[in-house]
């Protein structure tokens, strides 16, 4: 038997402090937002899946050509014997890179969610039983700390996750990750990349009104768990390319004027006809502008790898001896 274990570093009323937090900042600013992690409920996570199979929405099967493809050479590349993996979720395709890396000793699962960390291990030990994880129950943009596992150590960050954050978010996240890492270790970070608007609006606004449910979603969210009255039918899915940030939007455009209670808030917002909620920022990125970034934190770009059609990148950087 393999060790499992998990070690939790969010406190079980993180999430609803957070929430609240998050909900009271946002929709009383100008203009409001609301940050795209609220989407994740259960129900929320299973149109995420859904999105993951649309024909429009590339970005999944891209990124898995790629890890299909490459697995090899990332193994090769790194010799990793600790594999860390931030929002690992199901670890889906984790298991590309399982495979290959023959001589990793000990995984590293991290998210927020434990039931998703214990059905991904459940899974993966299937598979691999003499595989060591160690699961880790935490909030990946906040300080956190890994436990001690032997090197060369590679971090990886799929499913062009780093989009949700702002230029300033990404920043600290690509500073925090450079200091999990020592001189010589390795970071696998997935982006999707900059094209032509109509693929990018089509993968956030698919035909089948998947998307606009996902986006929807944060409205029951709130009302669950805030003891809001949204309606979710008194608001409209939103998706556009906005070129000067190179990033697609998501909002929720409010069909009238209405007012919205937020009970555990103890708030009441307004909305005017037609006014909108940014709920989320997917950034598309560019080689140069990747490179630099990494090259800013203490992190040098070792390989790029597209997709065939050009799509979608892994990139694999180098922690070097500079620390930023
Ligand atoms: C999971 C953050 C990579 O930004 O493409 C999918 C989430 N939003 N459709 C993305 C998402 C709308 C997705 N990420």
């Amino acid at each position: 038997m393999s060790p499992f274990r998990i070690t939790r570093t969010l406190p079980e009323d993180a999430t609803g402090a957070a929430l609240r937090a998050d909900a009271l900042h946002g929709l009383t600013g100008t203009p409001k937002t609301l940050p795209p992690k609220w989407f994740y409920d259960a129900r929320g996570s299973e149109l995420f899946d859904e999105i993951t199979r649309l024909p429009e929405y590339y970005p999944t099967r891209a990124e898995r050509e790629i890890l299909i493809a490459r697995a090899r050479d990332i193994a090769a590349t790194t010799g990793a014997r600790t594999l860390v993996e931030l929002g690992s979720g199901s670890s889906d395709k984790t298991r590309h890179l399982l495979e290959e890396l023959t001589d990793l000793a000990t995984y590293v699962p991290v998210d927020v969610s434990e039931s998703a960390l214990r059905g991904a291990a459940d899974a993966l030990l299937a598979e691999h039983p003499a595989l060591d994880i160690h699961a880790m129950v935490t909030d990946f943009t906040s300080a956190f700390e890994l436990p001690e596992t032997p090197g060369p150590r590679l971090v990886a960050f799929l499913g062009g996750t780093i989009g949700n954050l702002l230029p300033d978010e990404r920043a600290a996240f690509l500073t925090a990750v450079r200091g999990l890492l020592e001189p010589g270790d390795f970071f696998l970070l997935g982006t999707d990349l900059v094209k032509d608007e109509a693929t990018l609006v089509a993968a956030y606004d698919d035909a089948a009104g998947v998307t606009a449910a996902f986006n929807k979603n944060v409205l029951a969210v709130m009302d669950r768990e805030l003891g809001a009255d949204f309606d979710p039918g008194a608001f409209e899915h939103v998706a556009l390319w906005n070129a000067d940030d190179e990033w697609i939007e998501m909002r929720l455009r409010s069909a009238r004027a209405q007012t919205v209670k937020l009970t555990a808030l103890d708030l009441e917002v307004e909305f005017a006809a037609g006014e909108e909620v940014r709920t989320e920022v997917s950034a598309k990125f560019r080689q140069e502008g990747v490179k630099a970034e990494l090259h800013e934190v203490g992190l040098e770009l070792a390989h790029w790898w597209t997709d065939s059609e050009g799509r979608f990148a892994l990139s694999l950087s180098q922690a070097s001896d500079e620390r930023r």
